[in-house]
This record gives structure tokens, sequence and C-alpha cells, in this order.
């Protein structure tokens, strides 16, 4: 009898465990981080293309990061997309429930130059841009079903760049060794655009 009740016992508590294994398991991995180092961050034109934007995943799914970014009904970014516009900003994605209130985007401002990347910024709900700018506060505006991605006309206050500007910052990042020299009217672009920032308070 005793013995029968302790096999019964050890039955139940080796189910127990499995179950709770189980469980703690799932939860682990939903929500997980993905590790990001400045070394996660290269030249932006490695990456794929896609209309003004280039995106990448560091979790080896760029078909589930390209399938949300080319689809009309927008959709929700798989866990490891890398999405970025100009060389010192940019979005990741985490696990999924790892940062609820930003869908699990983390926000990060760059220093880039000819030796790579460093985070000079990092966060969720409160990273703000060298130009003031909280960037959550911003891409929140997107309507739901662009998951926080702004491009045009999905909702979020304009940047003051010029579709001109964003596609020479792009062929100027620094961190890329295949970068084409520039002509006159870039190079006076450029320039401008430099005078103009640094006059900013
Ligand atoms: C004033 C509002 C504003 C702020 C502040 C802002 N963004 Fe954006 N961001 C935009 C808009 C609008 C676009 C789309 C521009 C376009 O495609 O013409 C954009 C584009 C992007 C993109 C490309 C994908 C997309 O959403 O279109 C990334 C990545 C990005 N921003 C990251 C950041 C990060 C990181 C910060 C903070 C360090 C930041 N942004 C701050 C408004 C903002």
């Amino acid at each position: 009898m005793w013995i029968k009740q302790s096999k019964l016992f050890t039955v139940v508590s080796v189910a127990l465990w499995v179950l709770m294994a189980g469980n703690t398991m799932a939860t682990d991995s939903a929500g997980k981080a993905i590790d990001i180092d400045d070394s996660t961050f290269n030249c932006m034109r490695d990456m794929t293309k896609v209309r003004g934007f280039y995106v990448d995943n560091l979790k080896g799914n760029l078909e589930g990061t390209l399938a949300v970014a080319n689809s009309p009904e927008g959709g929700k970014y798989p866990e490891g997309s890398l999405v970025q516009l100009v060389p010192g900003e940019v979005m990741v994605k985490h696990g999924e429930g790892f940062s609820p209130a930003t869908k699990d985007w983390e926000f990060f401002e760059l220093d880039v130059s000819a030796e790579g990347s460093k985070i000079r910024k990092r966060g969720f709900v409160d990273v703000v841009n060298r130009f003031g700018g909280n960037c959550f506060g911003c891409h929140i505006q997107a309507k739901p079903q662009w998951d926080l991605v702004c491009e045009t006309g999905h909702g979020c206050d304009p940047i003051p760049l010029t579709k001109d500007i964003l596609a020479l910052l792009q062929k100027t990042d620094p961190r890329c060794d295949n970068n084409e020299p520039l002509n006159a009217n870039e190079i006076k672009k450029l320039t401008a655009l430099k005078q103009a920032l640094s006059a900013k308070p």
C-alpha cells in the first residue's frame, strides 16, 4: 500500500514536472531578447532594399521580413527583423512579448564611421534622437497594420528629409567600402545638409 502510494506520487510529480518544464520553456522562448552590439550593424546597402528603406533579419528569416515589408496589407514583422532608412537609425524586432508597448521593436541611434558602428543610444519608449525627436513618439503613430513602420502615408509625423537627401545618405554610408564618388551636385547637397544640421542647437 505504501509502496503503491509512493509510486503514484512519483508518477504524478514527474508528470507535473514535465508539464511545468514545458510551460517554462514556452515562456522562455516567447519574448526573448536578441543579442545586439556594435558589430550587429554594418554597411546598410548590404541589406535588402524595399522601396526607400533597407531590411534584414538577424534570425535568418529574411523571407518573413520581406513578406511583411512587401505586403500591401502590412502585417506583423517577424522576430529578428532589422529596418533602416538612414545609416544612423535602426529598429530591431525582439521576440514576441519582449516589449509589448513598442510591439517588440527596439530603437537604436548609431554613430557610424569607416571603422564601423557605435551604439549611441538604444531602448524602447524613451530613445530621443540627436534632433530631439522621440523615435517611439513618431513611430507609434503608424496605423496598426504597419507595425510601427512609418514610410510615407502610414500616419507618422514627417521627417524633414527629402527623398533625394535620403538616397544621398544611403549612398554615402561610411561603413560601406564600395562608396562611389559623388558628383558636384551631390556634394553641394550634402554640404548644405551638414551645415543645416550643425546649425541646430
Ligand atoms: C519626427 C518623427 C520621427 C522621429 C523622431 C523618428 N522617426 Fe524614424 N521615421 C519617421 C518617418 C516619417 C519615417 C519614414 C520616412 C520616409 O520613408 O520618407 C521614418 C523612417 C524610419 C525607419 C525606416 C522604416 C520606416 O519606419 O519607414 C527607421 C528604421 C526609423 N525611422 C528609425 C527611427 C529611430 C531609431 C528613431 C530614433 C532614434 C527615429 N526613427 C525617430 C519619423 C520619425
